[in-house]
């Protein structure tokens, strides 16, 4: 009780009020004691803005009833506002919703990075400007220029310059990029390899000099704005890790507090919600991960996760999507979670389930939802980049996503990557919003048109990450108007 009272109080000076004792021991004795506070802030923020000091008259106002003994001990009732003609719309990709299978022959591997070029070559082709084969410019004569489309090979970092050997459809070669040029190094040293990218170059002496590197990436304006999309929110969560000892559910009440608040415009108008992955902590991820774990089977741990999204309001869609650590096979793409985990989950409510990554339109906005296996290789290979710096570095890994128009353009790391005949890590159509997650660090923001959202975590800090250095975001989910785009972060605390 005491620790509720301490709560409450913090919570109202985050907020900038002050609560009369009577006020606290009235909030204290209703079923949601925070929910109620902040019903109250939203209420004195909106209709009382001079109030500072909460007394009981104040709490009345909002609409608690009293009797003779009392105040009355139940929740606010608060009349939900109906969106008028207003019905979900939301659409999954079914070629996100299937389980992919290889032989693990040599062919489908060769199927598979001709598809990632051929699928990023035409997306290059779209910029207008034309390119030439390999093949005919290793013919062409001593002086001219050409752009080529290449998947880089390997990167040869030398003296005075580096090597890119490069391949497109028609042969392979060694580009020259010399370091005396420094906006070009800078360029190529953020480079990853396997990915594909326009190159402009100078035939000198039989040999080809790099003069300029530009990636796929979106245009600066694409969007067309939708003036009769309906005011409806999404909320953005991932990596609850529920199984693990460092699960915060006391974080996740509040979330669930504040997702039934009525009082707040916002949240009044959630009608939908996405979980990137990693909704439990699974078992033999890593090695000795039993020690770290409070329910050690996976079935424990999805009947746990059934009670806690069973929270979730009703009329909220719930679409959820597979991380690393769920009971799914590990490469990309990874297809939705098994039935027989499924059916306890369904035992309370309603889902969706799809698959990593994951293309849905919610409202005529595309999404796409990817857990963010890759980012851990680009973190280890973009030049100042690490895990201890990431609160500061998430938006230009994020960016790299874009800029290479490709999910996971490091192939062969630490990422497993299905060879499938279709490349499904290509970023083909524009998103609205790019929501990703394992990396633990919440971030939410724009890289040109597109929207970037990281939802961080619901999990403490786990030994490995403090041996990286890396600060997690616990507790936060990302909340999105669907009409506007506009994004916010909420910290749970
Ligand atoms: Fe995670």
């Amino acid at each position: 009780m005491e620790l509720l009272r301490k709560k409450i109080v913090e919570e109202a000076l985050r907020e900038g009020y002050n609560l009369t004792a009577e006020a606290i021991s009235i909030i204290e004795s209703q079923q949601k004691p925070l929910e109620t506070l902040r019903q109250i802030i939203n209420y004195l923020k909106i209709s009382r803005p001079e109030v500072i000091v909460v007394d009981s008259s104040h709490i009345m106002e909002v609409g608690l009833k009293t009797n003779e003994a009392g105040y009355i001990v139940s929740d606010i009732m608060i009349e939900k506002e109906p969106l008028e003609e207003w019905a979900p719309k939301i659409e999954v990709d079914d070629k996100f919703l299937k389980n992919y299978r290889i032989e693990g022959n040599i062919t489908e591997f060769q199927n598979y990075f001709k598809s990632r070029y051929m699928k990023l070559k035409s997306i290059l082709e779209k910029r207008g400007e034309s390119f030439s084969k390999i093949i005919d410019v290793l013919k062409s004569p001593k002086g001219s220029e050409s752009t080529l489309i290449v998947m880089l090979l390997e990167k040869i970092e030398k003296e005075q310059s580096i090597i890119l050997q490069v391949e497109d459809d028609t042969s392979t070669v060694k580009l020259v990029a010399p370091k005396r040029d420094s906006e070009l190094t800078r360029k190529i040293e953020r480079l990853l390899v396997d990915q594909v990218l326009g190159v402009r170059v100078v035939k000198v002496n039989n040999v080809l000099f790099v003069r300029d590197v530009f990636m796929p990436d979106v245009p600066l304006k694409w969007r067309s704005v939708n003036e009769n999309a309906p005011e409806v929110y999404i909320v953005l969560i991932s990596d609850l890790h529920v199984g693990s000892r460092k699960f915060r559910r006391d974080l996740w009440e509040n979330f669930l507090d504040w997702l039934s608040n009525t009082r707040d415009a916002e949240v009044k108008r959630i009608r939908y919600m996405i979980i990137a992955g990693d909704i439990v902590d699974g078992v033999g991820v890593f090695p000795k991960q039993d020690r770290e774990l409070e329910y050690t089977s996976v079935t424990q741990q999805m009947e746990e996760v059934a009670k806690l999204l069973s929270e979730v309001p009703k009329e909220i869609k719930l679409i959820i999507s597979i991380g690393n650590h769920d009971p799914v096979v590990k490469a990309l793409p990874q297809p939705p979670l098994p039935k027989k985990y499924r059916k306890i989950l369904e035992k309370y409510r309603e889902y969706i389930f799809v698959g990593n990554p994951a293309v849905i339109r919610v409202e005529d906005r595309r999404i796409l939802v990817y857990h963010g296996q890759s980012l851990d290789d680009i973190i280890q290979y973009l030049p100042n980049t690490s895990y201890s710096i990431l609160d500061r570095e998430i938006r230009n890994v994020l960016e790299m996503l874009i800029q290479c128009r490709h999910l996971a353009p490091i192939y062969g790391e630490n990422t497993p990557i299905l060879p499938t005949p279709e490349d499904l890590l290509v970023i083909e159509d524009i998103p609205d919003i790019l929501h990703t997650g394992h990396v633990h660090v919440a971030y939410a923001g724009n890289y040109r048109d597109v929207v970037l959202v990281n939802s961080g975590t619901w999990q403490e800090q786990t030994s490995y990450q403090r041996e990286v250095g890396l600060e997690p975001t616990v507790g936060t989910a990302v909340l999105v108007n669907l009409k506007t785009l506009s994004v916010k972060l909420k910290k749970f605390t």
